[in-house]
């Protein structure tokens, strides 16, 4: 179901609407295949956000204990505490953000899937002198992925937080700043040193036997924000990213049914064709976010915004939509129509709307709610954003295999 070459993707103008087979699960080699543990099942995931990225809008209260309150990402509380406090704090905070309660309620969800955002400084000689980043979240990734490994969940880590950071003014790079730094040779050495290493870490380790896919960065720059950027990215991180984590591989001797699935944002994300400069696309897939709230087209109630769900986007190809959320735009989320404190009416739609997006996802790879937890947003647990309180709340249902069934597509 791969596109065989950077061509194909001209041609595809409107979307694909074939359904992205996974490779079946061979169970006789499960405890060697780190591959893929799915069989033929669609991804249904929940990001670990705000565990070792912590994002201050979804996390207000979690950032206030930590001594953060009033710094915008980590960067600014690391150096405003100094290392030491702050690899106190960070740690307090790793101990209890997720435990393997939370996976064995993720997995009890009918969920298969987590994704665990990254910064590149959980590799620690990495980071520079003049940086300010926590210390000591490897231990906390391990244990992590080892409780999902019981569970039976799939894993995907996504590097979320490059060196020199790979956005402008963005918190969930760790470092906010207004002239991202990400696109030297430096730093896509930094990177691809982090890559490789976290390849070997998956490969060799037990505690990362469901670990099966790796995703290069997430949300880098857009090309409409600046196309030099992006465009040097695309020529010269994207493929020396694919080929250092399959050189390290095949140096471990790893057999091919057991190479990990390499992610890349997809082309709708803007930063162009991630594949344009790949000689080999075995394994490649598309990470796609996918945020209604942000799109003027989903309108202004709740007709308009199903209706937009349902008709306006098929995933591509080999995509998974690796963010989503319940959330709608700002200026109806506290609406009669839309709001969610005090109108219990409400919750059904978002059973809808919920529903209404996954069954488009499966279409394809599957999808990842963002986020599992979080804490006090806009005043409230909003729960829009958060699928461990919107099953509480009624809104996602508790076996997520049966949501697309649902959908009023
Ligand atoms: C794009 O980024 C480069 C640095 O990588 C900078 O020199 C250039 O001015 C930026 N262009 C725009 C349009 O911001
Ligand atoms: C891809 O293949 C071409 C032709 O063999 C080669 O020149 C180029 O260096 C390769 N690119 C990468 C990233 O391996
Ligand atoms: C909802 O919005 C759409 C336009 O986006 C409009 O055509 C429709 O009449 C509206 N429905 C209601 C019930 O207001
Ligand atoms: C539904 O979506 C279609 C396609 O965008 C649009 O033409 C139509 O106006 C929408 N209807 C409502 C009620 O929003
Ligand atoms: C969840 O739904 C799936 C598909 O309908 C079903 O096979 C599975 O048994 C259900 N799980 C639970 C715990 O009810």
């Amino acid at each position: 179901m791969l596109y065989s070459s950077a061509a194909s993707w001209l041609t595809l103008t409107i979307v694909s609407t074939a359904i992205a087979t996974l490779p079946a699960i061979d169970t006789e080699k499960l405890s060697v295949s780190r591959r893929w543990l799915l069989g033929d099942d669609k991804i249904r995931g929940v990001n670990l956000g705000s565990l070792f990225i912590v994002e201050e809008w979804f996390a207000k209260d979690e950032w206030a204990s930590m001594g953060c309150k009033g710094f915008y990402d980590e960067w600014s509380c690391v150096e405003s505490l100094g290392q030491e406090a702050a690899d106190a704090a960070f740690e307090g905070h790793w101990k209890s953000w997720i435990t393997e309660d939370d996976i064995a309620q993720i997995a009890s969800y009918g969920l298969n899937t987590i994704r665990i955002p990254v910064g590149f400084w959980i590799k620690e000689d990495l980071v520079q002198s003049d940086e300010y980043y926590p210390r000591g979240g490897l231990k906390y990734l391990d244990h992590v992925v080892g409780w999902a490994g019981d569970a039976g969940l799939y894993v995907i880590i996504d590097l979320h937080g490059g060196p020199g950071s790979q956005s402008p003014n963005e918190e969930f790079t760790g470092h906010s700043t207004a002239n991202p730094g990400f696109f030297t040779v430096a730093n896509y050495e930094r990177a691809n040193q982090f890559l490789e290493w976290m390849t070997e870490r998956i490969h060799t380790n037990d505690a990362y036997r469901t670990v099966g896919m790796i995703e290069v960065i997430n949300e880098p720059i857009k090309r409409r924000v600046n196309a030099t950027d992006a465009d040097d990215m695309l020529k010269n991180f994207y493929p020396a990213a694919w080929n250092r984590i399959r050189d390290r591989e095949s140096e471990l001797g790893i057999a091919k049914e057991d190479m990990l699935h390499i992610l890349y944002m997809g082309s709708n994300w803007g930063s162009g064709h991630p594949e344009t400069y790949l000689n080999d696309t075995t394994y490649l897939y598309f990470d796609d976010h996918v945020y209604w709230k942000f799109d003027t087209r989903s309108g202004k109630n709740k007709t308009s915004y199903i209706n937009a769900t349902c008709s306006l986007y098929r995933p591509e190809s080999n995509v998974v939509v690796g963010e989503f959320s319940l959330s709608v735009a700002s200026d109806l989320q506290n609406t009669d129509e839309f709001g969610i404190q005090g109108h219990p009416e409400n919750v059904a739609w978002y059973t809808d709307y919920f529903a209404a997006q996954v069954s488009i996802y499966e279409k394809s790879g599957g999808w990842i709610f963002w986020n599992w937890k979080c804490n006090w947003i806009n005043q409230f647990n909003d729960w829009r954003w958060c699928y461990k309180t919107a099953v509480e709340a009624g809104a996602i249902p508790k076996n997520a295999s049966k949501a697309a069934s649902l959908s009023p597509c």
